[in-house]
Parts: C-alpha cells; structure tokens; sequence
C-alpha cells in the first residue's frame, strides 16, 4: 500500500502531527521510524490519522520508508514538512517550494508557526501567501497561531488569535486544505500547558471565525500524560506535538490517547 493521501484522513480521524523541528539525522530517523511503525500497524482499533514532519533533510527518507508500509486497520500515516516559500521556483537560495515537497509525496506542510514567526519575522501576509503556494501544490496547510505570555496577560488572546486566521488564512482556504493549530506561545517547548478551559475557550473562538468542519488542533507541551484531556476537549480535533514527537513511545502514546 503506498502512503495516502491527505484525501484518505476522514473526519472522524484524530490529526496527531509530530513536529520534529531541526532534530535528527538518518539513523535518528531509522529507529523512531522502525518503533512508530511496529506500533501504529497494529493499531487496528484506534482512529488517528499521524503526520510526520521531520526536518527537510529527512523528508524522503521518511516519505520512502512509508511506501513500504501497511498500515491496516484505521490508522492513516503521512509525512509533512515544516515550511515552504511561497514562489513556485526561482532565485531564492536555501528554500524550498511547495510544489517540492508535494513532489517528493508530502501531503501537509506547516506555515506560520512561531519559531519561523519569531526566528525569521514571519508575518501574517508571509504565511498566507505561502498557503496559497501549498494550496496550488495540493498540499493541505497547518497554519499555526498563538499568543504570547504577555497578550494572555493583558486579556488579548482572542484578538490576537482573531487577527492571526484573519491575515493568515487566503482566500483559498477550505475545511478540506486547512488545519488551525492554536499553540500559545508560552507552551511551546516550556511544559506549561493551557488549562483545559482555556484551550476549551479558545478553541470554540477560532470555531466561531472558521465555521464547521475545519480542523483545529492544539500544540504546546502535548505529552502521553495530558493528551487524552486535550484530546477530549470540545473542538479540539487533534495535537501539533514537538519535544514528545520525538520519543516513538511519547509519540504513540498520544495517538492512542485519541481514542
Ligand atoms: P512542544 O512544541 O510540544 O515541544 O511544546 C510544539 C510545537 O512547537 O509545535
């Protein structure tokens, strides 16, 4: 069976998207890709759809391994990357195009997430342009928002998640090409995580902007322990998973929490 394409994640499927950001050579891969695979093959009961998206390094390399792979029962695994340019091609040194990656069998591509928003001035106009050029490719787009520590300190989280889909989100965008992941800024990476009521709350805000029907995950410190809460919050129809992506156990862990 060849790696589906984003068309076989049906809407009962939780979405659980490991984010491996810059970590990992090949035998890295190797192994986690080995024990992830064991594991979710025999999840024959459990219905999650598992994106992976390792560094563009380790895009084919993962993307080959899952050629080869059954995956029976429900569960669904494809690979995605962490970012793209919004230009199809052209004289742009060190990036990588949307059409790239939809060549090279990804089905996703992350846009706008802080660490590219914070770490490289990525702004809202960046992130919708780049949809746009996923779109085209056929790529589904994981758009990330989020508010800082202070803006959830002064109460304006909701407008500035508000302004993030609105300036982020093209024209383009429908449930089937787009995913929201709401990750506030002061849960990436630090192991705090929003209160179930705050993710309940926010989420049912960006249900309010997006209509039914597009998906909305929630990343910030996803861990096997506190996944299954998030997992059942209203709203929340899956997790964008960093640090615990990275351990195959963690990493399944969460997928199963989905259940
Ligand atoms: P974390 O990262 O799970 O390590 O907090 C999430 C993300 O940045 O997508």
């Amino acid at each position: 069976m060849r790696c589906p394409p984003a068309s076989e994640i049906k809407p009962h499927h939780k979405l659980i998207v490991g984010n491996w950001k810059m970590n990992g050579l090949k035998a890295d891969a190797r192994a986690r890709l080995a024990d992830l695979i064991a594991a979710m093959t025999a999840d024959t009961d459990v219905k999650y759809a598992a994106v992976l998206c390792p560094p563009a390094t380790l895009l084919g390399y993962v993307r080959q391994a899952m050629d080869d792979l059954y995956i029976c029962g429900e569960v669904v695994m494809t690979v995605g990357a962490q970012d793209c340019h919004s230009a199809q091609s052209g004289a742009y040194t060190g990036d990588v195009s949307a059409a790239m990656l939809a060549d090279i069998g990804c089905s996703h591509v992350i846009l706008g997430h802080s660490e590219r928003r914070q770490g490289h001035a990525e702004k809202d106009a960046q992130v919708s342009a780049k949809a746009v050029a996923a779109h085209q490719a056929g790529l589904v787009t994981i758009i990330c928002v989020g508010e800082t520590e202070a803006e959830r300190g002064a109460g304006t989280q909701l407008d500035v998640v508000t302004s993030q889909i609105k300036g982020s989100l093209p024209a383009c965008a429908t449930p089937e090409n787009t995913v929201i992941a709401y990750e506030p800024l002061w849960a990436i990476g630090t192991g705090k995580t929003a209160t179930n009521d705050d993710v309940a709350a926010m989420h049912a805000h960006i249900r309010a902007i997006v209509g039914s029907g597009m998906r909305i995950l929630y990343g910030g410190s996803v861990k096997a322990a506190n996944a299954r809460d998030i997992l059942h919050t209203p709203n929340v129809d899956g997790v964008l998973v960093g640090g615990a992506s990275l351990v195959a156990d963690d990493f399944v862990a969460i997928a199963r929490a989905s259940a």
